[in-house]
């Protein structure tokens, strides 16, 4: 797998899977018919409408709502594939690239678990490389770890649940030598200042992939919008593979609202980054906290002398964090995601009470 690469040694038809690549994808109604008419009897819906248009099937291709994030994220449509959240992607990529019982996908533990947890839905193999400790990339492990069976390298920047953001290089340097499909999930990429997301570097990698979602500085983990940025042809097959009417047409239109008006999430990302500098700082000062580790994200991960007691005293108070210290490297840490200036302040009350032995 491993020579000295340059972008034309890329072979995408190589890589996809025979029965993916032949696949003759659905053809919905609206697929079909796509223009202006006057009566619509060609998908069996109901032809009352109650509320909103919701008798009728939603865009299968989300036009209105790619064309205001090219806007946003300034690159064409036919770069952006629209997910029901992006755990939707990674589990199309996984099932595009990767033969069950054959191909493998490399991840970085700790990360992001929905990776492992596509692989295993569809029978793939994993390759865990272990981050550095101290969460750099391990690059020389990465590029032994690779064989013949690796299709999918999932990097998660900033990553979940050590808050990190890798160096920029060390992701291209993998992009490059790497011939398969270099996934950057960027899910809490609004987090960091200023803005480090490798879309802008999409042209130059024809096997990076980035991932994004809307259901962090964004706002709408309800609404379940994940985007993939990628080259027309790896989205082209993102898009036979997907389910006809993967997003809703309430979605559509609610996120096509709110991404009118980008200045609350701007002034909410401001709000959180300002709350997470006080709230690392608060916890530093706590004699149960070990190790406040530096965060790119809307999270902190914490090491404490003893996370599983913390964990249950704060359920006790009714306060909910995520206890990360099965995870490798993460030995006794909470991840903490930053609140409202209530809920921080809530949370540090009650560590500030924690009983002492
Ligand atoms: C790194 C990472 N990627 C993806 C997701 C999933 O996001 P979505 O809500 O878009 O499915 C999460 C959610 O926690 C995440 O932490």
């Amino acid at each position: 797998m491993l020579s000295t690469y340059t972008p034309t040694d890329f072979s995408l038809e190589k890589l996809v899977r025979p029965n993916i690549l032949a696949l003759k994808p659905y053809a919905s109604a609206r697929d079909e018919f796509e223009g202006e008419a006057e009566v619509f009897l060609d998908a069996n819906e109901n032809p009352f409408d109650t509320t909103e248009g919701f008798n009728r099937y939603p865009d299968p291709h989300q036009k209105k709502l790619k064309k205001r994030l090219s806007e946003l994220k300034n690159i064409a449509a036919k770069h952006i594939f629209l997910g029901n959240g992006s755990d939707e992607p990674i589990d199309l990529l996984i099932r595009i690239f990767c033969t069950p019982h054959q191909d493998a996908i490399l991840t970085l533990p700790p990360t992001y678990g929905m990776y492992e947890v596509s692989a295993q839905i569809h029978a793939v193999a994993m390759q865990e490389v272990k981050l550095n400790p101290d969460f750099t990339l391990p690059l020389a492990d990465i590029f032994r770890a690779i064989d013949a069976s690796t299709k999918l390298i999932f990097i998660c920047s900033p990553n979940n649940p050590t808050g990190n953001r890798f160096a920029v290089a060390d992701i291209l340097s993998i992009c490059a030598r790497f011939q398969g499909i270099v996934v950057v999930d960027e899910a809490y990429i609004d987090f960091c200042e200023p803005n480090h997301s490798l879309v802008a570097q999409l042209k130059q990698y024809p096997n990076l992939v980035v991932l994004q979602t809307l259901s962090k500085a964004w706002g709408m983990a309800g609404l379940r919008l994940g985007i993939a940025f990628a080259s027309a042809e790896i989205i082209a097959l993102m898009n036979k593979v997907k389910p006809p009417y993967n997003i809703n047409s309430f979605t559509q239109q609610a996120v096509w609202e709110i991404l009118q008006n980008p200045t609350t999430k701007t002034a909410q990302v401001k709000t959180i980054l300002a709350q997470r500098a006080t709230l690392a700082t608060a916890l530093a000062k706590l004699p149960i906290v070990l190790q406040v580790f530096p965060s790119e994200a809307n999270f902190l991960l914490v090491r404490f002398r003893d996370a599983e007691a913390v964990y249950n005293y704060l359920l006790q108070h009714q306060i909910i964090v995520r206890n990360r210290s099965k995870q490798p490297l993460c030995d006794n840490c909470l991840r903490i995601t930053i609140g409202t200036d209530q809920e921080n302040q809530a949370l540090l009350q009650a560590l500030g009470q924690y009983p002492q032995t």
